[in-house]
């Protein structure tokens, strides 16, 4: 078992990632110049793969890209990377597989016609999850007050590119005031997204979500809530332009992302909201779990590990999810039996170690 092991598959080569394997030339390195995307799988199964894929279409047709490798061909050398870090690796749990497509190399300059030949590189390593304790107290997030989301009609946050300067920087902005993660404002003051999720806001029974005319990424995890999962539970899903004045009218707030999926939280600088286990954000989790187990089940041609393999993780899962719940229910001490089911979530890569995967993408 090598915990810190990162398989790499550039081009259709598999390697180690340690090794180097790009040009110094390569534009994604020079100038971002490139688009990724980052799957996981649940169940040993790589999740959401077509909705990747035609996000991947979109932000290269953008940035007039032309991608390196076809749709079925991704599949395969995905299902192949993250099959050959799991063989490696022996890593049980789920996978986290990540993809880069870069315009290539050539000389140095902007001009797009100096780029060879377009690469691509597939990372797949253990699932870095947001640890149990921090999932269940809630993340902090703190609004960005130095800076603001890129403006769609500069870069626009629907592109998913290799330039993450934006947010990384409002990240820390954020982590510099003590927060777990940021929320970024446009230019208009409207908010957007987190650094590497899209937020939701609870207002009883409808979930509410900045529209994409506001500049942020569309998540595939967001677009799966607005338009299955929400349904499923009976909960109104819509989306509305939303201010940091507009922050105590809600009743509870979560971040959506294909990482940690949904992840409640506990506070947006001053504003407190409840993380217990009556708020809507836990219904809609084990929804959108129980969603990602169905896809699992009908995808075998996505599947990175064997159903063996996959059942022994799972016991492997429940049994930490089970020990953290009791943990905390000694702690608190008077939860009932009922309340301490509900707290058992179906599906989950949680972990007890302090490391935070919250902004992990
Ligand atoms: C800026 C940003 N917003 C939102 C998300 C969530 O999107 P998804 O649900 O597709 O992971 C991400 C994930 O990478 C992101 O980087």
């Amino acid at each position: 078992m090598e915990p810190h092991f990162i398989q790499a598959n550039t081009s259709g080569r598999l390697h180690d990632a340690r090794e180097p394997s790009l040009s110094a030339l390569d534009r994604g390195f020079l100038y971002g110049d490139s688009v990724y995307e980052v799957w996981r799988t649940y169940d040993g199964v790589i999740f959401a793969f077509e909705e990747h894929w035609q996000r991947l279409e979109r932000s290269a047709r953008a940035l007039l890209l032309a991608l390196p490798v076809g749709r079925a061909e991704l599949a395969a050398e995905l299902v192949r990377t993250a099959a050959a870090y799991v063989e490696r690796s022996g890593h049980v749990g789920p996978v986290y597989i990540r993809v880069q497509c870069s315009r290539g190399a050539g000389g140095i300059g902007l001009d797009m016609a100096l780029a060879e030949n377009p690469t691509y590189v597939v990372l797949a390593q253990r699932l870095r999850a947001l640890p149990v304790e921090k999932l269940r107290s809630g993340l902090n997030l703190s609004v960005a007050r130095a800076l603001r989301r890129n403006p769609r009609e500069a870069l626009d946050p629907e592109w998913k590119t290799g330039n993450s300067l934006n947010p990384l920087l409002c990240l820390r902005e954020a982590r510099s005031r003590g927060a777990d993660e940021v929320l970024i404002p446009n230019l208009a003051g409207q908010l957007t997204e987190a650094a590497t999720a899209n937020v939701f806001f609870v207002r009883r029974n409808t979930i509410v979500t900045p529209p994409l005319s506001c500049g942020l990424l569309g998540g595939i995890t967001r677009a799966l809530l607005l338009e299955r999962i929400a349904a499923r539970i009976g909960a109104t899903a819509i989306e509305e332009a939303i201010t940091p004045a507009d922050l105590r009218f809600f009743d509870s707030c979560f971040l959506a992302s294909t990482v940690n999926d949904l992840v409640p939280v506990a506070t947006i600088d001053t504003q407190c909201y409840p993380v217990d286990e009556l708020q809507l954000v836990w219904k809609l989790k084990a929804a959108f779990q129980n969603f990602a187990s169905e896809y699992a089940a009908g995808h075998p041609e996505l599947r990175v590990r064997t159903e063996e393999a996959e059942v022994a993780a799972g016991a492997g899962r429940a049994a930490e999810a089970e020990d953290a719940c009791s943990r905390r229910n000694q702690e608190a001490g008077q939860r009932s039996e009922t309340a301490r089911a509900s707290l058992t979530l179906p599906v989950g890569p949680f972990e007890t170690s302090s490391a935070s995967g919250s902004t992990r993408q």
